[in-house]
């Protein structure tokens, strides 16, 4: 039977697109170091479980459209305490930040519009534009220069009559780029003086190293109409399996939008709701502990990663994602052979081949994209692994 022109253009996921190997190779009994895909190792507060347990409920029916009020107040109050000022009506739970994006682009776009976003983005928006037919723009951001905007002119001889709005991951996927408050005032500003909506894809929001300054979209002034979060709890209280992540704006019609949108679907699950409220109802020692543990992972895998002949990569500043440039021509052949063929005591790694990330895709075929998400003593083995592995596979 004849399958559909969008899903046939659509192209594997970069960071699922090994899985079959990965597979293979588990099933011939080798162990995986999982570097390829953002899901945290750190362990889900027991806040979120303890909640559920202790849910008095005889029927589990539908919860809101919206979300549960309890749950909606809590992100209210979470977001007034990061200086973002928002209420629990400007806000729509969704199924993951993923639920988020498409809600919002299915809103404000029509198909052949087009979303301006930097390049590298994170590789599963593509999903999000071949879905609603909107064409993706980019403008280069490179790792030279930590993978910070480039100037502002280039950023808008980009725009044409068709963009919508800006796209932008902060703290970034897969780059780690922690945006500046001049980039992230320049944007709103390029976004006022266009008539754009901001996407503010926030969902790293609490990874931030070595101290440095956040600035949310969702505090600056004079972008109420256009400023529009996506959020998700899935890495913020490492909790990728509750799909639950919110939009939230202050754009009281965009907010209606989504809501009439959401009601298709009728709600996201009662119960990860409850244990969602629970975290965010959490102090912010928390938030603290868990940077302390990221900040340790990303110290760990810049030395490992910058020991290794051939290998060049940035410091990361926040999120968990370190892009690689290797010593290979095919970093794709390279991450399959791994995979396929290659082993240190019946073990091997499986990353991101970072090509998948770029529009542009067949200039970045050297570079890697791997996820911090494992302990040091676990990216340590499988740094060795990819020591040992380009030796050899260079040797070849
Ligand atoms: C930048 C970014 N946005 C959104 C998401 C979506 O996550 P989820 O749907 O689990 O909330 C991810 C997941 O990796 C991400 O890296």
């Amino acid at each position: 039977m004849k399958l559909s022109n969008r899903i046939n253009e659509l192209p594997y996921s970069a960071i699922r697109k090994l899985t079959p190997y990965a597979n293979a190779a588990k099933a011939a009994g080798k162990k995986v170091y999982h570097l390829n895909i953002g899901a945290p190792d750190v362990e889900t507060p027991q806040e979120f479980f303890d909640a559920i347990n202790n849910l008095d409920m005889d029927v589990l029916g539908y919860a809101p459209t919206p979300g549960t009020q309890g749950l909606l107040e809590a992100m209210a109050d979470y977001y007034k305490s990061k200086n973002i000022p928002l209420e629990a009506e400007d806000i729509i739970v969704t199924a993951g930040g993923s639920e988020a994006l498409l809600f919002v682009l299915l809103a404000i776009t029509d198909p052949g519009d087009e979303v301006l976003t930097c390049e590298p983005y994170y590789a599963n928006y593509f999903t999000y534009f071949n879905e609603t037919g909107t064409n993706i723009v980019t403008f280069p951001t490179v790792v030279e220069n930590d993978f910070h905007l480039p100037e502002r002119e280039v950023i808008e001889s980009k725009i044409t009559d068709k963009t919508r709005c800006i796209l932008l991951s902060n703290p970034g996927n897969p780059t780690g780029a922690v945006y500046t408050k001049e980039e992230v005032y320049m944007i709103a500003d390029i976004a006022k003086k266009h008539d754009l909506y901001i996407l503010a894809d926030e969902v790293y929001r609490e990874f931030i190293f070595d101290g440095a300054d956040y600035i949310s979209f969702g505090s600056v002034e004079g972008i109420d109409d256009r400023m529009v979060i996506l959020d998700s709890i899935s890495k913020r209280y490492s909790a990728c399996g509750a799909r639950i992540g919110c939009v939230a704006s202050r754009n009281k019609d965009l907010i209606a939008a989504v809501a009439k949108l959401a009601t298709g679907r009728l709600a996201v699950p009662t119960l990860e709701m409850v244990g969602a409220e629970a975290l965010y109802r959490m102090d912010e020692q928390y938030f603290k502990d868990v940077n302390e543990e990221y900040q340790k992972r990303r110290d760990c895998i810049y030395e490992l990663l910058t020991n290794i002949e051939g290998v060049t990569t940035s410091k990361t500043a926040g999120a968990f994602y370190s892009i690689a440039d290797l010593p290979v021509e095919d970093a794709d052949d390279f991450c399959k052979w791994l995979l396929e063929e290659f082993e240190v005591d019946g073990e091997t790694l499986m990353m991101a081949p970072a090509a998948g990330f770029y529009e542009h895709s067949e200039d970045y075929k050297s570079q890697v994209r791997i996820a911090f998400v494992l302990n040091c003593e676990s990216l340590k083995k499988a740094m060795h692994i990819l020591d040992e592995g380009l030796k050899a596979y260079n040797a070849r």
